[in-house]
């Protein structure tokens, strides 16, 4: 089967995968990581409940150290993923009852601390997810859509900024991302929170906010697109975040059998057949716009270690690290 990493190298599209530390033990899983790869993210090992499990200044970086270390090791592209987020924190900090002015300070320094152990990352989710899902008073402000209730907003009101701030100072080549989820289209259900995300970004460039690019998760089931236009809202999209100077990144592409939570009603051939078409309609449009769209990412290579299990067949391997259509059809849009 065609090397992926090789023949999409000049395509001007950098394609990545997200694993985890410890499936890189897997010496099949990390063969076929090196052979169709050229980027990874770590899946959940440099979060900070995964670097700080026990208390704010007890750093645990052995998991987040071995995919630097892979990437390092084998030439690929690292992207660290997500220096703040507002799920999967610890105890000690979802619980905990900081000052806004300890918490600030604890921020900085976390920021710091991980920038400065990681200098060749190549882009940073340095804000992961901080736009809410439903907008009730309408999209019309840019601080609208800040996902309120989390640990950083509204208790410290500029922490967007201050997270891409002190990102910048500490690595000043890195491409510093805003990384979010239902954001891909201007058209159809995910319309007001790419409106939201899109007027965020764009107020925070025009105040000079160091940031150079939106990661676009795109975690979507087969039936993501059936609504007339949603696909093309996507070119739209691109199109009016590139005019921002921002650089998109698909940073989490999977095409799950049923949306999130739902078990797979049936899975079948037009079923592969269908996300094979999807894999390879989102792969064209990164191509056509590789001068907005970068690189793209999938969250795993193989069904059997996604993260929403094997039964929802999302991935471009199956459980046995065999290709689906999926990864054909797009190793032919390469
Ligand atoms: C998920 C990982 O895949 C899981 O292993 C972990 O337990 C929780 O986080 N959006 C994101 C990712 O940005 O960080 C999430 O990853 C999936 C949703």
């Amino acid at each position: 089967i065609p090397a992926l990493a090789s023949i999409s190298r000049s395509s001007g599209v950098l394609l990545g995968v997200a694993a985890s530390s410890g499936k890189l033990n897997d010496t099949d899983y990390k063969k076929l990581l090196v052979r169709h790869f050229s980027s990874v993210t770590p899946e959940a090992e440099c979060k900070i409940k995964e670097l700080t499990p026990q208390g704010p200044d007890h750093y645990v970086w052995d998991k987040c150290d071995a995919v630097y270390r892979y990437a390092v090791e084998n030439g690929k592209y690292f992207r660290l993923h997500t220096l703040l987020w507002w799920d999967h924190l610890p105890d000690w900090l979802d619980k905990g009852s900081f000052s806004p002015r300890k918490l600030r300070a604890w921020t900085v320094g976390h920021i710091e601390k991980v920038m400065a152990r990681y200098p060749d990352a190549y882009a940073v989710d340095v804000i992961n997810e901080g736009v809410a899902d439903e907008f009730p008073g309408g999209v019309t402000a840019s601080l609208d859509g800040v996902r309120r209730g989390n640990k950083w907003f509204p208790l410290i009101p500029d922490y967007l900024e201050l997270a891409f701030k002190t990102a910048r100072r500490v690595n000043p080549t890195a491409k510093l991302i805003y990384n979010d989820y239902n954001i891909a289209s201007m058209y159809g259900w995910m319309r007001e929170k790419s409106n939201a995300v899109y007027l965020l970004l764009r107020d925070m460039k025009s105040r000079g906010v160091p940031i150079d690019g939106v990661g676009i998760q795109m975690h979507f089931c087969l039936s993501a697109f059936d609504e007339p236009g949603t696909f093309e809202g996507i070119a739209y999209n691109f199109q009016r975040l590139g005019q921002l100077g921002l650089e998109v990144h698909i940073t989490e592409l999977e095409f799950n059998c049923s949306p999130y939570g739902d078990p797979c009603p049936r899975w079948n051939r037009a079923s592969l057949d269908k996300q094979a078409a999807l894999y390879r309609q989102v792969t064209r449009l990164c191509l056509d716009y590789s001068h907005i769209c970068t690189m793209m990412s999938t969250w795993g290579a193989s069904d059997r270690f996604s993260w929403r299990g094997p039964e929802q067949h999302a991935l471009l391997f199956d459980e046995e690290f065999r290709p689906k259509p999926a990864f054909f059809a797009l190793a032919e849009e390469f």
